[in-house]
């Protein structure tokens, strides 16, 4: 967990006591940005959050980040190692920026599959694909129970999708069994900033980004949920651990933009 967002972590909790209801406490819970939700509710409240941003998913990414996803996503792709004939699936996929990339690299000999569990935004990343004369296979799907068989892929990616799912330690063993021996995944995701950097973006996460939400994209709450989801993020180590905790080894990461955003790279051997 962040430290850097302990402040709202606090708050949140406060907020939950006080209206825990004595049901609540047999039900399995979990975490939905700062609010705590029924397990069984949390995949639907990420659905409705991608439902809604779909449309300005693409521009809101530029507008938030001032274009710097872009580097980070060059920069994972860049460290991934994948080249002609391999076979890549990209998970949480969303519009489809790591698949085309990783197209370009795999060639006729190769194979992207893009996937997500959101139809809104896997369609849109499928347009988006075929728009730029790429049309690659796209699935529908969970990446807590994906429906490929072991040892297909070469590489697994995973970018800003990890942090939605409910169960990540499920997800990333998915990830596991679907890699061939010798595979690799990459998870690209919000992490913790540095320190001394903290402050500066708690306000910009917690008053700008809201706002901008409400005002390109007419929805302050998704915005809101997403600064709120960052926080609650496993920081660098906490995702290593995890990743090891399902079999990956020579777990590394490298951060970007001062800890913004940091590239987890694993290996199945
Ligand atoms: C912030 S978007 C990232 C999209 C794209 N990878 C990118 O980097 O621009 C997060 C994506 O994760 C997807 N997602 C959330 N939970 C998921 C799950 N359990 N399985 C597959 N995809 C999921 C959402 O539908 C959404 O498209």
């Amino acid at each position: 967990m962040n430290a850097s967002a302990q402040p709202y972590e606090k708050k949140a909790r406060f907020t939950m006591n006080a209206t825990q209801s004595p049901q609540t406490k047999t039900t399995p819970r979990t975490h939905f940005g700062f609010q705590e939700v029924p397990l069984n509710d949390k995949a639907k409240k990420v659905a409705d959050v991608f439902d809604s941003v779909a449309d300005r998913y693409d521009v809101m990414n530029d507008l938030l980040s001032a274009g710097m996803h872009r580097l980070w996503k060059r920069f994972a792709v860049a460290r991934s190692g994948v080249g002609p004939g391999d076979r890549v699936l990209d998970i949480a996929g969303g519009t489809g920026d790591l698949a085309l990339a990783f197209a370009r690299r795999v060639g006729a000999s190769g194979q992207v599959v893009l996937t997500d569990v959101n139809h809104a935004m896997l369609a849109r990343g499928r347009d988006r694909l075929l728009d730029k004369g790429c049309p690659l296979p796209v699935g529908q799907c969970d990446a807590e129970n994906l429906p490929f068989k072991e040892e297909s892929f070469d590489c697994v990616s995973v970018s800003f999708g990890l942090r939605n799912m409910t169960h990540k330690d499920r997800a990333l063993s998915e990830m596991r069994r679907v890699l061939k021996p010798g595979g690799r995944l990459l998870v690209l995701e919000f992490s913790q900033i540095h320190k001394a950097l903290a402050p500066f973006y708690d306000l910009y996460s917690f008053k700008v980004i809201p706002r901008l939400g409400q005002w390109i994209a007419g929805d302050a709450e998704s915005y809101r949920y997403l600064a709120e989801s960052i926080r609650m993020h496993p920081n660098q180590e906490g995702l290593k651990q995890l990743m090891e905790s399902v079999g990956f080894q020579q777990v590394e990461y490298f951060n970007l933009t001062f800890g913004v955003v940091a590239l987890h790279r694993a290996w199945k051997l």
